[in-house]
């Protein structure tokens, strides 16, 4: 057994090292500063109770952008300098965001240990590479991100660290499964190396009807296409798709996880998944050949998910409402009822509806999933979703992209159950129509203002704050731009309170709500790495079903120029357009 030492080092604290939404996100060449990720690691290990540290097991892995095998090697030494019994890591280094949260819950080591947490190594579905973003956060005991008690400790920790551990292990192997154990004065320190796939793919096959599922995608009559972007999702589709479930390798784009995501943007949305939207006949060059019926993609660490049919984008709003509508028919897991459903305050009300035609628990929490966590340990919530391309449920306490394919897969394998041999298949598109036609229809856009100043973006967020004060001044702009959309009949900056652990979240978004129930919601990102981004999100309920096949852009197109003149977008960002639409 190789022997180690641990030695302390000394260090300065950086000054910007505190966590967003979901962890800490920066460029590279930022995380490569000497010290920069020790820093934050130590930081994390001395905001956690002792116990999740000293004898402790923690996995750390990612997404396998640039750099994270270096910052394995870095964790993994200062796991064993911090007395750490062990580390686990998913081979080559790679697991998703939803394995990891997997792991934690359900992997049992060969010893029979236990997981206490994590760090995952991504920055979501930002780019990758020497020249753009890494990042990382720290995972609970229950599968999901540190709540903000300890990410605030980890942020006040950074600005007073003086000193860090670290063991002098030799690089560890991380392309071979096997357990490599070393030896320190405080004792034994394994690093165990497993399959990145099993313990994922175990637990879908507890969730779904893989039978289902397989006739469905074996059946001529339907086509399948998968798109991971070059993320980490490519690690997990051959074995789901291809191996359990016998889609063809063709169905597959992108599939092999590449450190810059082939120099591509990983977030699965109609501007970026280029590739994927061509081929389902959604881009503006029409190819002869016949798109797939069903399509979809995930982002870098695969917790992301966009969903299309044939021609069709079902917007991330409406992809919870149906899942949530069908769960019980369609998914083994959810046989026995919902213990309620749950969207973000940006996400459009399509849930709400179906909440209250089933009489379901219902919350609206602000953007970020570890809101979502807290109801579901409590009992209080099975699915839920995020207009951000984010759908899950308490399987786990992260988004999972492939379980949002698995799901649909298996609501489209449920309604063509006596179509496969004869009849008409039962589409995307059908679903969501005969969805819009029980329920109506949230048409709904996001238009988002990407690294604008971050004064101008501050100004801009707090200009519309004071605005709220005088409902009579709203509502004579809004009627100036637009005479004929609805009153504002209220307006305020979004604020939660934890219904499970009481804490309460302010200033998470300001809400303009009309009359007839459209709404106009501006928010800062939390998860860019450079200036501010703005996210505009428009929404508007249509009941009447002659009235839900319009084009979303032209429905909306009154209440975009109110968003944008109400908010003088183009005077505070300098932008007469945005970055992205989706
Ligand atoms: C991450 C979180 C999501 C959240 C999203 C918001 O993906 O995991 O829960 O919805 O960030 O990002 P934003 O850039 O809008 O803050
Ligand atoms: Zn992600």
């Amino acid at each position: 057994m190789v022997l180690f030492n641990v030695s302390r080092v000394e260090t300065t604290p950086f000054g910007d090292q505190k966590p967003g939404t979901s962890g800490l996100r920066k460029k590279v060449k930022v995380f490569k500063q000497p010290n920069y990720l020790q820093n934050f690691v130590q930081s994390t290990f001395n905001a956690l109770t002792p116990q999740n540290v000293r004898g402790a097991t923690l996995v750390v892995s990612g997404d396998g952008r640039y750099f994270s095998t270096d910052a394995i090697q870095i964790i993994t030494k200062m796991a064993a300098g911090n007395g750490l019994r062990r580390v686990w890591v998913g081979q080559n280094g790679l697991l998703s965001t939803p394995a990891v949260s997997a792991v934690i819950r359900e992997r049992v080591g060969v010893d029979g240990s236990k997981a206490t947490g994590a760090f995952i190594l991504t920055a979501s579905h930002n780019p990758g590479g020497p020249n753009e973003d890494f990042g990382i956060k720290y995972n609970m005991e229950n599968g999901g991100p540190a709540p903000e008690g300890i990410t605030d400790k980890i942020y006040e920790n950074t600005k007073t660290i003086k000193e860090y551990l670290t063991a002098d292990l030799p690089d560890v192997d991380i392309t071979a499964i096997g357990v490599t154990s070393y030896c320190g004065s405080e004792g034994q320190f394994d690093v165990e190396v497993f399959d990145s796939a099993s313990d994922y793919v175990k637990l879908m096959k507890s969730i779904f009807d893989f039978e289902s599922i397989r006739k469905l995608l074996s059946s001529p009559k339907f086509t399948f296409c998968y798109d991971a972007l070059h993320g980490v999702g490519g690690a997990y589709a051959k074995r789901i798709f291809v191996e359990e479930l016998g889609a063809q390798e063709s169905s597959l784009l992108n599939c092999v996880p590449k450190e810059d995501f082939g120099g591509g943007h990983p977030d699965p949305n109609l501007t970026y998944a280029k590739e994927l939207v061509a081929r389902m006949g959604l881009g503006k060059s029409n190819s002869e050949v016949e798109p797939p019926e069903f399509g979809a993609a995930s982002d870098g660490d695969a917790d992301r998910n966009m969903i299309l049919g044939k021609r069709f984008f079902v917007t991330p709003s409406d992809s919870v409402a149906i899942i949530a509508a069908n769960a019980v028919e369609a998914i083994p897991y959810f046989s026995a009822g919902l213990k309620g459903v749950a969207r973000s305050m940006p996400t459009s009300a399509a849930l709400d509806v179906v909440a209250k035609n089933l009489n379901l628990k219902f919350f609206e929490v602000p953007t970020g999933w570890k809101f979502f966590g807290n109801l579901m340990d409590a009992g209080l919530c099975s699915v839920c979703g995020e207009e951000s391309f984010g759908t899950g449920s308490d399987h786990i306490r992260e988004k999972d992209g492939i379980w949002a394919v698995l799901a649909w897969l298996s609501i489209l394998a449920c309604k063509n159950r006596e179509n496969l041999g004869g009849g008409k298949l039962v589409t995307v598109e059908d679903i969501v129509h005969n969805h819009w036609a029980t329920y109506g229809r949230h048409y709904y856009t996001r238009y988002d203002y990407e690294n604008v100043d971050a004064g101008a973006a501050k100004e801009l967020m707090a200009c519309l704050v004071k605005l709220q004060s005088s409902l009579t001044e709203v509502n004579e702009i809004v009627s100036g731009i637009q005479s004929d959309v609805s009153k504002v009949v209220h307006a305020d900056e979004f604020e939660y309170k934890d219904p499970v652990d009481g804490s309460i979240s302010k200033h998470q978004g300001i809400r303009y709500l009309f009359e007839d129930g459209s709404r106009l919601v501006f928010r800062l990102s939390g998860t860019g790495s450079e200036g501010a981004t703005i996210r505009l999100y428009i929404e508007q309920y249509e009941k009447d079903p002659s009235k839900t096949g319009r084009d979303s852009q032209d429905a909306l197109a009154p209440l975009v120029a109110v968003a944008l003149g109400l908010s003088k977008m183009q005077e505070f960002t300098g932008r007469s357009a945005p970055t992205v639409i989706t």
